[in-house]
């Protein structure tokens, strides 16, 4: 197993982490809770340290699952979860940065978690209301009560960055969307690492399973699987179908590698972002497994200038110049 120290702190994880989203249990389809607790202790013997969650993934369902599958083994792992998204049943989402939230939130995902400290507390989303100033104090005073023993930012945005300047060094991880069909925040990605000086990470990282090569154009979805809406563009209309291509591609190159679409899909996150963690969200043990044989090999230049032609060309925003060489 692939293994990075993350900049600005003593925290070295796999580099390979596991998405919570889908252990929240909540419109993504079919998924047991015995299956997740089995892929946790998968995880823990192949080597695999890193786990993502946050408050909202299942109100709560996907923190209290991964509590439940660590069960005595919390200080074998390093867990981060977010905050920001205060969902509520029967009422409309918003997002909310202020310290009393802040505050509120930590004590619920500590409760939930079953710990008396969170490894990383990540910033979910701007809510563009609240100034960065105060919510990294907010976030420094739980650091210094022991509650949070680093922080991260998720979703920055050009704007939210460069309010963020200031405080290079205090967020230790971002997160953006990126993967093969989802090219469109890599300036970000970039941007984000340099202004702040974090390690990057990626979510969505197979597409929403897309690019694990299961799913054509005849494909459905239950009522129960928020992939049927048309917002989740990649099993849609045209976008659907540029994706298509690049997962006939990946199969072509995985199985040079004698590799699965999914391995070699996420071996192209870890082979071009080299400082990057890919997050994955898995359902069960067998997903994890395969998605953990991306570790420990390489696509040559060939196969990467490949993948990226045909992801930049489908994605239609091929990118003329290194982005993150523009400063704000
Ligand atoms: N910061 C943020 O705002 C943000 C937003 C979204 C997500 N995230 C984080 O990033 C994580 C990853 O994103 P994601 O979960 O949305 O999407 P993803 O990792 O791109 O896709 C995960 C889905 O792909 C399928 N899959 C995974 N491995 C597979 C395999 N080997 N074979 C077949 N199918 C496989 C599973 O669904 P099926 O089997 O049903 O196809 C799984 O739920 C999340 O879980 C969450 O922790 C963060």
């Amino acid at each position: 197993m692939e293994q990075i120290t993350i900049k600005n702190s003593d925290l070295t994880v796999s580099r390979f982490c596991i998405g919570g989203c889908p252990m929240g249990g909540y419109d993504w389809g079919e998924t047991r809770e015995t299956d997740f607790i089995d892929a946790i202790h998968t995880a823990l013997d192949l080597g695999v340290n890193f786990f993502d969650t946050a408050d909202t993934y299942g109100l709560g369902q996907s923190e209290r699952t991964l509590a439940k599958g660590l069960n005595g083994l919390r200080h074998e792992v390093v867990i981060q979860t977010k905050f920001g998204v205060k969902a509520q049943k029967g009422k409309p989402t918003v997002i909310d940065n202020s310290p009393a939230y802040l505050r509120q939130a930590l004590e619920a995902s500590l409760r939930r978690l079953e710990t008396d400290y969170i490894d990383i507390y990540v910033v979910h989303y701007w809510d563009q209301i609240t100034p960065p100033a105060e919510v990294v104090e907010e976030l420094e005073k739980q650091q210094q009560a022991g509650k949070i023993r680093y922080f991260g930012i998720s979703n920055a945005r050009p704007d939210a960055l460069a309010l963020c300047k200031p405080y290079n060094g205090k967020f230790i991880t971002s997160q953006h969307e990126f993967s093969l069909c989802c090219r469109k925040w890599e300036a970000e990605i970039h941007q984000t690492e340099k202004i702040l000086n974090v390690t990057p990470m990626t979510w969505g990282s197979l597409g929403q399973g897309m690019l694990t090569g299961k799913y054509d154009e005849h494909s459905t979805f239950g009522e129960n699987d928020r992939r049927r809406r048309k917002e989740y563009i990649n099993f849609h209309g045209e976008k659907l179908k540029q994706n298509l291509k690049i997962v006939n591609t990946l199969r072509e190159i995985s199985k040079k590698h004698g590799q699965s679409c999914a391995a070699t899909a996420i071996r192209f996150i870890l082979d071009y972002l080299p400082d990057s963690i890919p997050i994955v969200g898995i359902k069960n043990s067998d997903q994890l497994k395969e998605n953990v044989l991306s570790q420990d090999w390489h696509l040559d230049a060939d196969e990467m200038a490949r993948l990226n032609r045909i992801s930049h060309s489908i994605e239609g925003d091929e990118v003329k110049e290194k982005p993150w060489k523009k400063e704000f």
